[in-house]
């Protein structure tokens, strides 16, 4: 630990112990930490470095506001429509991964498969942030996405590698995030209460606090596929290397 109070770990340490967080203290996250964070995060690799990603980083009343709207829409069954279209489909492997991350989550809470008030409940904690106090929003220009000859989907791949940044760098200040393709499912409400222009396209809000480690939603390990049902390797002697 430094005089800071910052936890110091190698890439290795952070890239293992990252891990989602859904469930958060309340406490506030200091303008100064998310600052200095944001700037490393900015050190992000990107398309002939065109830096495509803005931010609408959003705590206190307005957060709340953002809260509040989601779960009226939620709860009077209005449609989200974010701004990009969740998977329809999930062919396999994928839908076995998602469906078993999905198992684990509600026999971790203890929410039955019937238990149909309780699973809206949880549903309704990933539109809520699961109660981060802050929130980063990613956004990028419509215009650089949608072009003549087709979709540029670059400016998208580049938000994730400057997520990852973000979440990467959070750990150094003991800090959790989870990035959340929830946080952008009503971007009319993001629009209207951030004044972020309709030129800009909602990618990703990435929640952030301090990890509530008693919450047992956080002793969650998702699981990963082996490296070599993955990989294919060339030019190399595994045997001498
Ligand atoms: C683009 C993206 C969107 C995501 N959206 C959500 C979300 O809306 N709700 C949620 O609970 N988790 C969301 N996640 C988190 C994933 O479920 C999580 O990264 C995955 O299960 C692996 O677990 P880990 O992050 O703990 O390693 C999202 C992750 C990514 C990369």
């Amino acid at each position: 630990m430094t005089l800071k109070g910052c936890f110091i770990m190698n890439v290795t340490e952070c890239v293992r112990q990252r891990k989602s967080i859904r469930a958060f203290k309340s406490d506030l996250v200091p303008y100064r930490t998310l600052r200095e964070l944001m700037e490393s995060a900015l050190r992000a690799p990107s398309w002939a470095n065109t830096q495509p990603w803005q931010f609408a980083i959003v705590s206190g009343c307005k957060l709340e506001e953002i809260r509040q709207e989601y779960v009226k829409n939620a709860e009077a069954g209005v449609r989200g429509n974010p701004e990009l279209a969740f998977p329809q489909e999930y062919p396999e492997p994928f839908d076995s991964r998602r469906r078993f991350l999905g198992r684990k989550i509600y026999e971790l809470k203890g929410i039955g498969r019937q238990d149909v008030a309780e699973r809206k409940k949880w549903g309704l904690q990933g539109l809520k942030l699961f109660e981060a106090p802050c929130c980063i929003y990613i956004y990028i220009e419509r215009s650089f996405c949608f072009q003549a000859n087709g979709l540029n989907l670059w400016p998208i791949f580049d938000c994730g590698l400057i997520a990852e940044n973000i979440m990467l760098l959070a750990l150094e200040y003991g800090l959790g995030t989870i990035p959340e393709a929830a946080a952008a499912t009503y971007p009319d409400v993001l629009h209207r209460i951030l004044e972020i222009p309709d030129t800009k396209l909602i990618v990703l809000g990435i929640a952030i606090g301090y990890p509530d480690w008693d919450n047992i939603v956080n002793k969650l390990q998702s699981e990963r596929a082996p490296l070599d049902n993955l990989t294919r390797w060339y030019g190399f002697n595994p045997d001498s290397d």
